[in-house]
Formats: structure tokens, sequence, C-alpha cells
């Protein structure tokens, strides 16, 4: 079979090296991909949201199957455009998609079918949301309607930083069109899980939960990022709590969608906090999570490419889906200074013998073969052992050969995990 695998990061990379465990994948390309997957897929230089050139080399190129991996795309279509000319895909239609789309969808849906999510309201007027927010205390949350690159959710230590936020969004519009709608809520507590689920609307399948590490810094500090690092299985997550998700959330959200006539079928992310009063959505996307992929995907013992033409087929079965018993760990390189100002074109070098996934999310070809980093994230170190103890140990030995210069990486991935199962 020949694949497409739309994107170009880290999750995109740990996406085909797995789809590659197939023997009957004759060839993947990734659009655009980076010079980092050169060995495991052929590049082309389209841009992934760029849909009608997407759409003109699948044609061209008689792709058999099609994985359209970040939000923006499936946001904009591109499983529509290409499910017309006739490609099977993974992945939701736009109109599923608006689940990660639109945070006043996703929190109205809640609404309806009875959810459990933080309570909240929404606004379209300055005015009004800056009048609601003088009859709720801080900490609040406020968040702009639209994809926002991950940067559209202000936690408000104060009503003033909260109504600084309002201002920004909707009369600065530093997030575009995505701040004109926003959505004020409740500020919760407790530890974060990341769920995704493999579903084609009839039936849904969770994998192994995981947590991220979003701030920049050791100790949850600094700046939010696309995220630093993940581990799997997430300990907090127990099986109680899977079940409760499962009978509470996965399925009320996969037939809330059917209800609505948007029949969800893909991967679907639920950002879950366990909170004093049970688990509860912090949010939902359409997609596989990054880096949470990059720690999942080496534990799925199944096969990726089958369970994904089951999805598109609406054949899937929990039985074609396992996972180890086994632990991962994900460990974020970084150009120093991102998430803000950052230099790129560093000779990326992986010394032979590494025992570790190493997938590159920020690449470019240098001279000779090598390649030179050439983003914020740039690759994640991934190291599977028998607990999640070794698995972190495992990854920090095994990061330490991967080196380039200004290279940044967080010390402390795992750490509060490992304390949660120590204090069982
Ligand atoms: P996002 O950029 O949508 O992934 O959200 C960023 C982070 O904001 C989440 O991972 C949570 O840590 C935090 N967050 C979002 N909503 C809430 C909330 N209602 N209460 C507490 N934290 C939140
Ligand atoms: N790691 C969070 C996300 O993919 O949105």
């Amino acid at each position: 079979m020949k694949l497409m695998v739309i994107g170009g990061g880290g999750r995109e990379h740990a996406i085909i090296k797995k789809l590659n465990e197939n023997p009957s994948v004759e060839k993947i390309y990734a659009l655009p991909g980076n010079a980092g997957m050169k060995n495991d897929a052929e590049c082309i230089a389209i841009g992934a949201k760029d849909i009608p050139a997407i759409v003109d080399f699948a044609k061209k190129n008689s792709i058999d199957f099609a994985v359209v991996a970040p939000d923006d795309p499936l946001v904009l279509g591109c499983v529509d455009e290409l499910s017309k000319i006739g490609i099977p895909c993974f992945g939701p239609d736009s109109k599923a998609a608006i689940i990660e789309g639109s945070k006043v969808f996703s929190k109205d849906l809640m609404k309806k079918y009875g959810i459990p999510t933080a309570t909240y309201e929404t606004f379209s007027d300055e005015d009004t949301a800056l009048a609601y927010l003088d009859t709720v205390t801080a900490p609040i949350v406020v968040k702009a309607d639209g994809l926002a690159l991950g940067k559209g959710v202000i936690i408000a230590q104060t009503i003033d930083e909260a109504k600084e936020a309002v201002f920004s969004m909707m009369r600065d519009k530093v997030f575009g069109e995505s701040g004109s709608h926003i959505v004020i809520e409740e500020f919760l507590t407790g530890p974060e899980v990341s769920v995704l689920a493999f579903t084609d609307g009839k039936t849904l399948v969770p994998m192994v939960s995981s947590m991220d590490h979003k701030r920049a810094l050791d100790g949850d500090k600094g700046l939010n990022t696309g995220g630093m690092g993940t581990i799997a299985p997430n300990p907090y997550y127990t099986n109680d709590i899977a079940a409760e998700c499962m009978e509470k959330i996965f399925i009320p959200t996969m037939n809330a969608m059917n209800a609505e006539g948007r029949k969800f079928k893909g991967c679907l992310y639920f950002g879950l906090m366990l909170t004093p009063n049970g688990p509860k959505v912090i949010e939902y996307n359409c997609r596989f999570g990054d880096p949470e992929t990059q720690v999942v995907l080496p534990l799925l013992k199944s096969d990726l490419l089958n369970i994904m033409l089951a999805v598109a087929n609406e054949s899937l079965d929990a039985s074609m889906v396992e996972f180890s018993n086994e632990s991962a760990c994900c460990v974020v390189m970084a150009s120093n200074g991102y998430p803000q100002k950052y230099n790129t074109g560093f000779e990326i070098t992986i010394e032979d013998g590494v025992d570790a996934q190493v997938y590159i999310a920020g690449a470019k070809n240098g001279e000779n073969g090598s390649i030179l980093t050439a983003g914020g994230r740039v690759l994640g170190v991934t190291a599977v052992a028998d607990t999640l103890g070794n698995a972190v140990s495992k990854a920090y030995t095994e990061v330490k050969k991967v080196n380039f210069d200004n290279a940044f990486y967080r010390k402390d991935i795992g750490k509060r995990a490992l304390a949660a199962l120590a204090a069982e």
C-alpha cells in the first residue's frame, strides 16, 4: 500500500515508524515531514494546510490511504476533500473536527449531554464578558474559541488579569478571529491525564493513558509549551477512574457527536483533570497529541495500520488494540529559548546504538547527509522499560547520546508520576 501522512512533527514521525511495521506498506509519503524522517518516509514539500496541493498529490500518486495528523488540516476539511476523490482517510471530517476547532461548540456539547466539565459561560461581546468577570472570583480561566496554537488559554490569578485576557483576545485580537468568541470557565484542580482513543463512531477503544509536561522549565515553571515530555501509563489514572471515564465521558462523547450528526472517526483526545469531584474534561482534541503519541505508540503491540483501516471502514473492535504492560518516557530536546526566541541550524548527531526511539520534530537537511535543527521542539527521545522508574532513567541515559548545540531539555520528566507511585 502507498500511504500519505499529513504533518511534519515528532507525532508524525512516531506514526510513520509504527505504520512501517506493517509488511504491506510499500511507501509512505510525509507532507511535509521533516529531514529527520528521511529514512522512514519520503518527504514532499507540501504544507499541511495546503489542501488543494495535498489532494492533487494524492491523485497523481495513487495514494491508497491517508493519515491526517494535525488539527489545522482536519478543521479545514482535508479529510472531506480527500474523501471526495475516493481516498480513505484516518481522521475526522471538518464537521467532527469542530470538537477541537471551537471551544464554544465543545463546551455546549458537554453541557447539552451532561458530560462533566468546568462550569462556564460563553461571550461574543466584550462588555458582557467584562461585566461577568465582576461577578466571579479568581483564579478563573479565559479561553479563545478557535485554534490558537495552544496559546489561547489564560489561567488568570486575578480578575484584573482575566480582564486583560478579554481585552487582548476580543479587542486586540491577538489570536485573530479565534478570539471573537470566548469561554470563561471555572478553575479546576487535580492531576491531569491525557487519554487518546480510537473511534469509528460505533466503537471507542481508549489507548494507554499518559501525562504531558507542558511548562518549559523543571518543577512546572516557565511558559506553556507544546509539551516538553510525556510518560505512559499515567499512575493517577487507575482502573476505577478509567471505567468511570469510559461510562461518563468517552462513550457519551461519541454518542453526543453522533446525535449531532457529526460522527467522529479517528483519534479523539481527552484532556482530563481528576478533580476532587471526579474526572472532568479540560479539552478535546480531534487528533493524536504531541508528545503523547511518542509514548503511547511505542507501547502499542497491535498493528497501527490495521486499526486505522478499521476506523476508516467502521469495523473497529476492541480486540484489535492491545498495549504492552511496560512503561514509556519521552524527553523532548528543544532549542534553548523555546517557546520564545531561539536559534536554529545546528547539526544533530545521534550516537550509534542508542537504545531508544528518536522522533525528530524539527530538522532540515544540512551538508553531506547531515541534519540540522529547524524548530523549537527539535526531537523526542523515548525509552520503554518494565517499570516507569526504569523507563525514566533509561530515557535520561539515552538522551545524552543525542546532541546539538544549544540543546535544552527538562530534567524532571516523570518525577511527579514517580512520586505518585511511591505514595501508593
Ligand atoms: P490547552 O492549551 O488548551 O492545552 O490548555 C492548557 C492548560 O491549561 C491545560 O493543560 C490545563 O493545565 C490548563 N487548563 C485549562 N483549562 C483549565 C481549567 N478550567 N482549570 C484549570 N486549568 C485549566
Ligand atoms: N500535548 C498536547 C496536545 O497535543 O495538544
